[in-house]
């Protein structure tokens, strides 16, 4: 093989796309097969969803080949080497372990389970499939959160110990009375459905200390009566409300460090999407796609912002399917493993716990 053919096929072999299957053919889907597409990351080549009419409308918008009803039959039937788990949340343990038993490589959505022994069986079956078990924390990708990352390890902000992470909506219950608003199939509301985006980013921003104890309060003020309805989702007026709407919690780490989260979807308050790092040295606050880093100059306060290129949804679902793909491919470590899934899910029940207990929980 000549020079010029070797790093032809060198190059191909890096850049090889990831054969994927979705299962799952809901709003999420779209935006993986979009970022799919963007990237050239992935080729989507199954898809899957007990409702044919929406795994075909995703067919045909995005050329896929095979269309199944059954997951099972495309885990069996299909060449594929990886799958986007992304089905209502009860279901992410069972289909992610499937998969995997299959052979397949893993991306599953947020959250990654409602229940730790479940995310404890995805992380301990990834381990013996010797498969990739990545979880959907897209916000991670963005590049204000990459830049402040790379600052927070490298000291500039000294010892972070405490972040404000708020998600907090006016009105944005989504699909009233659809598994989003029921417990046995979301495992909860507004913590377990947006929380977790922002426990997740403040947690990493920090290093991903070990939890060690949680509070948490939550209410359901607005959601059972049908007020501070949101557009995500379809509302099935016949189903039914059993989650919260509010939640709020602090956790606290090993090494003393503490996050304070807010999760809101409905509450006549200002929404929010603060996020706060407080260190010893500097101070830094995520603002759409800028950073400010707050500290002192000769003993006054000085501010500074960073800005970046645009965080959008399209930047971190397309750095979400890059990432996996290189993962897969055993090009760069997985940057959200499962590992690090199952101690977000471990601080989502353990706040749970203690909104019914009253009383704080360990972890
Ligand atoms: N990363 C994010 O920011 C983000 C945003 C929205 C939703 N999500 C997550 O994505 C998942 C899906 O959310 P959505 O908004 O697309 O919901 P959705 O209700 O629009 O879609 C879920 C789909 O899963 C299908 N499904 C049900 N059982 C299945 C099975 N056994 N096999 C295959 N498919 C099955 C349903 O028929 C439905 O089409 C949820 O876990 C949600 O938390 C993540």
């Amino acid at each position: 093989m000549d020079v010029i053919n070797r790093n032809f096929k060198e190059e191909s072999d890096m850049v090889k796309p990831l054969k994927l299957g979705i299962i799952g053919a809901g709003n999420i889907s779209k935006s993986h097969l979009e970022a799919a597409r963007r990237t050239g990351a992935a080729v989507p080549v199954a898809i899957c969803d007990p409702l044919l009419d929406r795994a075909n409308q995703r067919q045909n918008e995005y050329g896929i080949q095979e269309v199944y009803a059954d997951y099972h039959d495309m885990l069996a039937k299909s060449d594929i080497e990886a799958v986007v788990v992304c089905p209502p949340n009860h279901l992410h343990h069972v289909v992610t372990i499937d998969a995997l038993r299959a052979g397949k490589h893993v991306l599953c959505e947020k959250p990654m389970s409602f229940r730790a022994d479940w995310a404890q069986s995805m992380v301990d079956e990834a381990k013996k499939s010797g498969k990739i078990l990545q979880v959907g924390m897209v916000s991670r990708y963005q590049p204000t959160v990459q830049w402040l990352r790379r600052q927070v390890a490298e000291g500039s902000l000294g010892w972070v110990y405490f972040a404000r992470a708020q998600y907090v909506r006016r009105s944005g219950i989504p699909g009233w009375g659809s598994w989003f608003t029921r417990k046995d199939m979301a495992g909860g509301g507004p913590l377990i459905d947006i929380g977790v985006h922002r426990l997740d980013l403040a947690w990493y921003l920090m290093g991903c200390p070990k939890p060690v104890s949680v509070f948490g309060v939550t209410f359901a003020a607005l959601g059972p009566s049908k007020q501070g309805l949101g557009t995500w989702g379809t509302p099935e007026w016949d189903g039914y409300y059993d989650v919260e709407d509010f939640s709020a919690a602090l956790i606290k780490f090993a090494d003393g460090s503490a996050i304070s989260l807010e999760a809101v979807w409905a509450g006549y308050t200002d929404p929010s999407s603060a996020l706060h790092l407080i260190g010893n040295k500097q101070g830094a606050q995520l603002i759409d796609d800028k950073v400010k880093i707050m500290t002192q100059v000769d003993k006054h306060d000085m501010d500074t912002m960073v800005s970046m290129p645009k965080n959008s949804l399209e930047s971190g679902f397309s750095g979400q399917m890059m990432a996996f793909r290189n993962a897969v491919r055993g090009e760069a470590p997985c940057p959200a493993p499962g590992e690090q899934g199952l101690e977000v899910t471990k601080m989502l029940a353990g706040i749970y716990e203690s909104a019914q207990k009253g009383a704080s929980v360990a972890l």
